[in-house]
Parts: C-alpha cells; structure tokens; sequence
C-alpha cells in the first residue's frame, strides 16, 4: 500500500554523495524522478523523456541541459525543450515540457518537493543530534512497503530471533520492560526503560551505560533509534523513508556516535559490519514477508498489545496525531 503525503512536503531522496557527475534516478511519492547537478546546482526533472518515455536518467548532463540518451533531444532545468538533434526547423521551447520539481541541499541530504510557491510545507526535520554527533550516512533498499519497514526498525521483539547474537540472544532468559508511549511532534515514540542491559555483542561494544532506548516515528516516514546513557545519546539512528513504488523503499540511513575517545573512524569500523550484518538479516525478513503477501492474500493481521508501535506508525505516516500517553509491559 502506497501512503501518499500532501503535495508541498519536502521528502529526502538521496545522500549528497550519491549524486556525481552522472544523473541519478530517484523518487517523490512514487514519481520517477531524475536529479542533475551543474555549477554546484542540483535539478529535479520527472524521469520521463516526452518522447518516447525513455529515462532521463539513463542519458547525460551537458552544459547544465540534460541529453535524452534514445534521439538526443535535451532539457533546461526548467523541463523547457531547448534540443531537437536532426531537426533543422527546431526553435526552442519556452514552456515546460517535462515536469520539474522544486531540490533542495540540506544537512548533506537532497530534499525534493512538488513546485509550490507556499513556504508553510517548508518543513525539513533534521535532528539536533546532528550538530552534536559524528555520523555515517548510507542508502539501501528494501522490497517491502513502508509500514512493515518503519515497523521492523521499532520492534525490539523480533531482535532475539531475526539477529542472535547481535543485539539480543534468544536463550537468554527475558526481563521486565516498561514502555511508554507518548506524541511527539509529527508523530509518536515509545520509550524502553529494561530491567537489564541488552545481551547482544552491541550492546558489549557500545551500550555498558545505556539505560534507557527510545523509537519514534514521525510524518512522513522518520524514524529515529536512540540509545541512552544518564547523560547523553550515546547512539541513534535516524533512517528517511522514501517509498519507491507500494512494495520498495529506500532508506536514507544515518548512524550517529558520541564523541569519543578513540579516533571516529575506528568506532565507525566497528560498527559498520555490525550494522551491515543486522541490515541484511532485516531486509530478508521483510521480503520474505512482502513475498508472501503478495503470494497469498493474507487475511487480517493479528495486532497484539506487543505490537507497540503499529497502530501508531499507522497514523503518524497519515499525519493523524492525537495525544497519547499509555504505559505497558513486555519481555525483552
Ligand atoms: S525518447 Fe527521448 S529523445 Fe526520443
Ligand atoms: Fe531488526
């Protein structure tokens, strides 16, 4: 199931350095969408050469137009139709013939949105943890709808069977967990306070003083991990949710560490195959997930009270954002 966004809302599309000097497919709510740089600006252009159909995104960026790689005919940043290659009768458009989107760079993240003069959409949720905490940001996909992957990042209770070993262990016996879930803005979180610290080789190398975790979802499609010691984040990650088509998203994914000690890029080389590792181990699960789906309309889901951030994924994702403050227990 696709969820649609209002037309104004900035979405991230990629990280800054997925883009070089080649164009780069990506998408806005679905849309294809082909983004080009020249002189240091990026542009936004439906993915779709008026032509014959052709991907823009398959040709080449030259002098700031981009070349359509089936006849050649190029387009400004604009959309206008600025070249005909074989037409000697050719006079350059003044309107626009292929769709152009407004792109914006910020926090090393390309942000695209439907042209709009209004500025009340102009929200681009960067956390503040951004400026404290050094970071690595990688891009992934996964074939499987938005709602089972902002599930799947909330959900502690899947940990101890999808990555043993690795954040927690299945044999280990469970403890009390008190969550609580409240709103927030954009959305809602549920905040873990565990009787005891997690079992899994992450928790040995990066959460000794972690006492308590938070999740949160927020519109459209941000979810946010955090890990806490008494007196800091010790680790969050912040995954941008971008929904390709009903049953593919790309995450933008950013992991940021507490300064430490030891130099940054030693802790990142520790992390990283850790993360890589339960990224996979994720992915697997929720396309087995999505296959089945759609192999055998499922009936109903059975949502339980462990579920914990279901139901409130559910409405973040449709901007429906009530007050809520309730309290539960689970076995983690
Ligand atoms: S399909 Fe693009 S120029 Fe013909
Ligand atoms: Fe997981």
């Amino acid at each position: 199931m696709t969820i649609y966004y209002n037309d104004d809302v900035w979405l991230v599309v990629a990280h800054v350095s997925e883009l070089k000097k080649s164009p780069l497919r990506v998408f806005y709510q679905g849309i294809p969408i082909v983004l080009f740089k020249h002189a240091n600006n990026i542009h936004a252009l439906k993915d779709q050469c008026p032509h014959r159909g052709t991907p823009l995104s398959m040709g080449c960026v030259k002098q700031g137009t981009i070349v359509c790689p089936y006849h050649g005919w190029q387009f400004d940043s604009a959309g206008k139709h600025v070249a005909m290659p074989g037409n000697p009768d050719f006079i350059e458009s003044t309107k626009t013939i292929v769709q152009s989107f407004d792109v914006a760079e910020d926090g090393g993240l390309i942000w695209v949105r439907h042209k709009t003069n209004k500025n009340n959409g102009d929200i681009r949720y960067i956390p503040n943890i951004h400026i404290s905490h050094p970071y690595i940001t990688t891009s992934k996909t996964i074939e499987a709808g938005i709602v089972d992957i902002a599930e799947n990042f909330l959900d502690p209770l899947h940990t101890h069977f999808v990555h043993p070993g690795i954040i927690r262990f299945s044999r280990v016996q469970r403890h009390n967990c008190t969550v609580s879930i409240s709103t927030v803005e954009h959305g809602y979180q549920a905040t873990y306070i565990e009787e005891k610290q997690q079992s899994g080789i992450m928790s040995k190398l990066f959460g000794q003083h972690i006492t308590k975790s938070v999740g949160r979802i927020r519109y459209p499609g941000i979810i946010e991990v955090e890990y806490y010691s008494d007196h800091a984040i010790e680790l969050a990650v912040v995954i941008y949710l971008n929904q390709e088509n009903n049953s593919r998203c790309k995450l933008i994914m950013r992991s940021y560490i507490k300064k430490k000690k030891i130099p940054f890029f030693i802790v990142a080389a520790i992390l990283t195959p850790f993360q890589y590792l339960t990224f996979l181990q994720d992915k697997h699960i929720l396309e087995a997930v999505e296959h089945s789906k759609n192999e055998l309309q499922p009936s109903p889901l059975v949502v339980t009270d462990c579920d914990v951030m279901r139901p409130y994924i559910e409405r973040a994702l449709k901007q429906d954002i009530v007050d809520v403050s309730v309290e539960k227990n689970i076995l983690l």
